[in-house]
C-alpha cells in the first residue's frame, strides 16, 4: 500500500500522475466551492489557467450556459459573474451552468494533473464521500496521490490537514506507519493534532486568516461542514462534472 501527498502541484512532473488516481485538495476555497457548484446542479466546471484563458473558453461555449466564475487576491475577477465563494454557489446561481473558473491555485492544481488515470475532487465538505473513493482505489490498486493546491507554490497548513484526513478516511481510521511518503507522515500528524477540529486548522491558517479579514469568514464556516455533500466530482479532459451522488438525492 502507498499513499502520496504532494503538498503543491510546483515541480511535479507528468510522470508522477502517469496512470494513477488523484484526490485534489485547495479546502479553501477552490475544491470546496467547485463540490458545492456541481451539488447544486451546475452541468460542470471547467478550470482556466489565466483570466485571459477563462474569456478565451467562454467565448466557445454557447453564451446563456456559462458562468465565468473566480478570483483573485481572494475578491471576484472584474467583469465575471461569481468568484470563488460556495456561498455563492446557490441552486438559483447555478443549475445548468457551465462555469468556467480561474482561481489563483486550485484551477492551476487541476491542471497539472495531465496523465492521470482518474481525478477526485476533496475538500472537507465531501470527505467522507471521497475517502471512501479513496478507499477502494486503494484496496484496488494499492496506492493514490493526493494533491494540495497550496498557496502560491508553497505548503498550506488547511491543505495538508485535509489531505490527512482524507489518508485517514482512506485507510479505514486506523494510524498505519508504513507506506506514507514523508508529506503524508507529516499530514496525518495534523489529524493527530487537530483531531475534527475545522475550526482550529482555518483559525491558524494563513488563507483562513486572510480569508477572514476579507469579509469572508462565512466562506471558512462553511468549508468546515464536514462531509455535508454527497458529492465526489470529477475532473475528466478539461471538465469538472459531479461524478455520482454518494447517497443522498442533490436538492431541487
Ligand atoms: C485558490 O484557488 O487560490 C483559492 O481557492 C483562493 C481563494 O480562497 O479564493
Amino acid at each position: 500500500m502507498r499513499i502520496d501527498v504532494a503538498f503543491t502541484p510546483h515541480g511535479l512532473s507528468a510522470n508522477e500522475f502517469q496512470g494513477r488516481t488523484v484526490f485534489v485538495i485547495d479546502v479553501l476555497r477552490a475544491t470546496t466551492t467547485i463540490c458545492t457548484a456541481l451539488y447544486h446542479g451546475a452541468k460542470g466546471v471547467i478550470p482556466a489557467t489565466s483570466i485571459e484563458d477563462a474569456l478565451r473558453l467562454s467565448q466557445t461555449l454557447e453564451h446563456q450556459d456559462v458562468l465565468l466564475t473566480g478570483e483573485r487576491h481572494a475578491a471576484r475577477i472584474e467583469g465575471f459573474a461569481l468568484g470563488n465563494s460556495p456561498l455563492e454557489m446557490t441552486h438559483d446561481a447555478v443549475a445548468g451552468k457551465t462555469l468556467v473558473m480561474s482561481t489563483t491555485n486550485g484551477t492551476l492544481a487541476f491542471l497539472a494533473t495531465q496523465g492521470a488515470k482518474r481525478v477526485y475532487v476533496a475538500a472537507g465538505v465531501n470527505l467522507e464521500q471521497a475517502g471512501q473513493i479513496a478507499k477502494q482505489v486503494l484496496n484496488e490498486s494499492g496506492e493514490l496521490l493526493v494533491l494540495c493546491a497550496g498557496r502560491e507554490s508553497a505548503f498550506a497548513l488547511e491543505d495538508a490537514y485535509t489531505a490527512g484526513r482524507l489518508a485517514f478516511e482512506a485507510v479505514g481510521g486506523r494510524w498505519i506507519r508504513k507506506g506514507l511518503n514523508d508529506a503524508a507522515v507529516v499530514c496525518l500528524d495534523l489529524v493527530r493534532r487537530y483531531g475534527a477540529r475545522w475550526d482550529r486548522v482555518f483559525a491558524r491558517s494563513r488563507a483562513g486568516q486572510d480569508l477572514r479579514a476579507k469579509g469572508f469568514g462565512g466562506d471558512v464556516d462553511a468549508a468546515a461542514q464536514e462531509s455535508s455533500l454527497h458529492i465526489v466530482p470529477q475532473y475528466h479532459k478539461r471538465l469538472i462534472t459531479a461524478g455520482a451522488m454518494h447517497g443522498g438525492d442533490p436538492p431541487s
